[in-house]
């Protein structure tokens, strides 16, 4: 395993965190899928005794489940082996008394007595300025002085001038953020996760894989990865790309059986900042073109043609079909779709007005692409 100095913390993580939001999961008598307790513990375990010294959990993970499963796993004299992070949930607070109220419940459900890190989970602007308003800051003097948390950070989920503001609003001890080949210029970008660094903040880096998307690439894809004469696997080279950044400090994966914690560990022997090379980094940049070639709609979100008159939600339609057809998820992109139909904001509502078609900068024919992709998902869609 290799490892990294961890910003306030003086200690050094692991490169590889283990994410506790895909656990291996089992039915149980009602029908429902649950965590399967004695695998997802012995996954946690092997990982924490063959280095992984960063685990990460979160209130809302496998409906709640997943600090319970945390707790147990890190009996036993786990605890005191790794930094142990999760994060408050930032949508469900009414009051600031939530703040508190809601770390204290954690702490119980975990079993643990403080957490190394506390993160305000999934933040984007709007989030953030409702825990300005509820003086967020005071919140985590408070719980750093008592004792309940050691270190404060966030988890993001905007764009990078968002990020840029929350950064520059506290000194964070961590952020962490969508991070993979494919992600590199939304969200946080690039960008982002080198004026973190700047101010000396380190980044732990969540979806790395793309939640699964980069390790089962599609055919093109694999064929440009099995040509390559390093001989890496789709998993290697995502988890390398993040791993060659010195301004990120640990990547979590959401391991969800034991073979992936196996190849995870053995990836993550080398996975050391600055060790791609200029070939590999050009590699890296003909897999992602590869990806983005497969996009079909040239829509950048712009939402210069929202709202539409009829409520037709045009940027989330395109986004659910390019991410689709990208990654080649047509299960994922009839699901997503039908959510759109339950919305009522569907191409059926279009009425061709051609409002939008006059407003998009990129100029492109919407209404026919509209109809397009109705016709392509409605039908597994309903
Ligand atoms: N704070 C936030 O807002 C937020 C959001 C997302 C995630 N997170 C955290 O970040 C962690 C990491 O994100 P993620 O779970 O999305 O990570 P990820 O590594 O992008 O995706 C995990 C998935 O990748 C696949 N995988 C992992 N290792 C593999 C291997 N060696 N070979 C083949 N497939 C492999 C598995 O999917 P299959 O088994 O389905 O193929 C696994 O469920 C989460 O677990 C969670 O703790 C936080």
């Amino acid at each position: 395993m290799q490892y990294v100095p961890f910003g306030n913390t003086g200690k050094q993580v692991s490169r590889l965190g283990f994410g506790t939001m895909r656990l291996p999961t089992v039915e149980n008598e009602k029908g429902e899928q649950v965590i399967d307790r004695p695998e997802a513990i012995a996954m946690i375990r092997h990982a924490i005794d063959r280095g992984v010294n960063y685990v990460d959990t979160a209130y809302g993970y496998h409906q709640g489940e997943s600090e319970v499963l945390t707790g147990l796993a890190l009996k036993d004299g786990y605890r005191e082996r790794v930094m142990l992070t999760s994060k408050l949930p930032q949508w469900l607070l009414k009051e600031a008394a939530d703040m508190d109220r809601f770390l204290d419940e954690q702490l119980k459900k975990l079993g643990v007595s403080y957490l190394d890190f506390y993160l305000l989970h999934a933040l984007d602007l709007q989030a953030f300025k409702r825990l300005q308003s509820f003086g967020y800051q005071d919140f985590l003097k408070r719980a750093k002085a008592d004792g309940r948390i050691r270190f404060a950070g966030f988890s993001f989920h905007d764009d990078k001038d968002a990020f840029i503001q929350i950064i520059d609003d506290y000194p964070w001890d961590m952020a962490q953020i969508q991070f993979n080949y494919l992600d590199d210029e939304s969200q946080a970008t690039l960008e982002g996760l080198k004026y973190a660094g700047s101010k000396d903040i380190p980044v732990v880096v969540m979806e790395p894989l793309r939640g699964g998307a980069l390790a089962n690439p599609p055919a093109e894809v694999e064929k440009l990865i099995q040509e390559n004469d390093r001989g890496y696997s789709p998993v290697d080279w995502a988890f390398r790309y993040c791993g060659q950044f010195p301004e990120v400090a640990t990547i979590l994966s959401g391991m969800s059986t034991m073979a992936q914690v196996e190849d995870n560990l053995r990836i993550f022997e080398h996975v050391a900042t600055g060790s791609l090379t200029d070939k590999d980094q050009a590699f890296v940049k003909t897999l992602k073109d590869s990806y983005l070639k497969r996009l079909k709609v040239g829509c950048t979100a712009c939402n210069y043609c929202q709202p539409c008159p009829e409520g037709v939600l045009i940027p989330k339609i395109f986004e659910i079909y390019n991410e689709g057809l990208m990654l080649s998820r047509h299960e994922a992109m009839s699901r997503q779709y039908k959510q759109v139909i339950r919305a009522e904001g569907d191409a059926s509502f279009c009425v061709a007005c051609g409002q939008c078609e006059a407003l998009c900068p990129q100029q492109l024919p919407i209404i026919d692409l509209l109809q397009t992709i109705d016709r392509e998902l409605r039908q597994d869609a309903v």
